[in-house]
Formats: structure tokens, C-alpha cells, sequence
């Protein structure tokens, strides 16, 4: 699965939080990388229980909620606490696999982590390079997003983000536990749905759609863990 989403923060979100990180405190980002990750990670975060990462995340989540698109691909059960990074100019993270568990940070709980979202934040032609690339069964996929949007792929897949040649690269990442905890089931979840959508939106018949919802929901009630 990988679904892009456009304008999950407005412009002026994006603003706001873009002048509150630029004067925020970086750490090195190989502080929470597993073992393997460590030496392919380079790149800088805000620790997870930074009051600002906390502050700003609870915006995202609360912008996720209610974002239509996200919540019918997702089908989120719970949702780690978002994180922010930066990669400067040369700053890069090559080729890995996001670890299977989150643990959520203060907390004993866990979080498996079914999808991968990266929300970019900074202009795109505000810096070279910095492009998410995600390994998928068609091969590589190259995602470089506006100000604001939001890519969901496989937590499985292998991913990099290419080297920062100019500018700065902004960007909120997370994982989320889903309530379909396969990637096909979801998949045609999500088809079904927007399905749906278009056809109530050409004026289909009322009838044959309460059966096509029927369905989906029954789907649902098949795959769906609470
Ligand atoms: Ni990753």
C-alpha cells in the first residue's frame, strides 16, 4: 500500500510549525535507530519526549482524525506519537526496515507498526534531494511531496531518504497499528471505499449502494481487529 494524501496541514500550519522547529533543539538522530539502522542514519530529531515534538504532534494527530482520505486507508487503531526530523545539506538515511514494534515512549504500551507516514513540511523547491524512496513489489518508488502532504506506505518495506544536497528537509514521520493488520485486506478496503464514494457521487442507485456498503462493512467486520 502506499496512498498519498495532499493538504493534511494548511499553509498556515505548515508556516507555524516551520518557524517553531527552526528554532527548536536537534539531536542526533542515531539515538533511536536499531543496531542495523545506527550506521545507515544521518540525520537529526527532536527527542520523543520533547515538549515542542509533543505540542506539535498532538496538531497532526488531531489534523489525521479528521482527514476522510487517511482514516479509510489507514483504518487506524492507534497511532504512535509523531516524531519530527531534519536533514541539512549532505545529511541522509540510507536503506532500512522500520522495526516491526513501537514502543511508545513513557508509556508501557506498543505500537505495531503496520504503516509508515511521512508528513513533508518544507517546500519541495526549497532543497535538492531529501526524496523518500520506498522498495515496493513494482519496484522503486520516488516520493518528494508538497508542503503539508502525507505519504502511507508499508511498514514492511525497505526505505531511504536520499542525501540533502541544498536547503533543509522538514518532516513529521509515525507509524500506525491498523485495525486490518494485512496489507491486501486494507488494500481492497480502501478500493472498495473510495468505490463507493465515486459512485454515490455520480447519483448510482441508492439501493445497490446500501448493498456495496453492506458489503464493505461486512469485509470490515471479517478483517478488523479493536
Ligand atoms: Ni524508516
Amino acid at each position: 500500500m502506499l496512498v498519498e494524501i495532499e493538504q493534511v496541514l494548511g499553509e498556515d500550519d505548515v508556516q507555524a510549525f516551520l518557524s517553531e522547529l527552526a528554532a527548536a533543539t536537534w539531536s542526533d538522530g542515531r539515538g533511536s535507530a536499531g543496531y542495523l539502522s545506527r550506521g545507515a542514519k544521518n540525520n537529526e530529531q527532536l527527542p520523543d519526549d520533547d515538549s515542542l515534538a509533543l505540542k506539535l504532534g498532538k496538531r497532526v494527530l488531531a489534523a489525521l482524525e479528521t482527514n476522510a482520505t487517511f482514516v479509510a486507508a489507514a483504518l487506524p487503531l492507534k497511532i504512535v506519537p509523531p516524531l519530527f526530523n531534519r536533514y541539512q545539506e549532505s545529511r541522509e538515511y540510507g536503506p532500512h526496515i522500520d522495526g516491526a514494534i513501537r514502543p511508545v515512549a513513557g508509556t508501557p504500551h506498543r505500537i505495531r507498526t503496520d504503516l509508515s507516514a511521512t508528513l513533508f513540511l518544507s517546500a519541495p523547491d526549497s532543497y535538492d534531494g531529501g526524496e523518500l524512496v520506498v522498495e515496493d513489489t513494482n519496484g522503486q518508488r520516488e516520493i518528494k511531496l508538497g508542503a503539508g502532504d502525507l505519504v502511507l506506505y508499508s511498514g514492511g518495506s525497505v526505505h531511504h531518504v536520499a542525501p540533502v544536497t541544498r536547503g533543509t528537509r522538514y518532516a513529521v514521520f509515525f507509524w500506525i497499528q491498523s485495525m486490518v493488520r494485512g496489507g491486501a485486506e486494507r488494500q481492497l478496503l480502501f478500493d472498495l471505499d473510495c468505490t463507493i464514494q465515486a459512485l454515490s457521487a455520480s447519483g448510482a442507485e441508492q439501493a445497490e449502494l446500501v448493498r456495496l456498503a453492506g458489503i464493505y462493512h461486512n469485509l470490515l467486520r471479517l478483517w478488523a481487529d479493536t
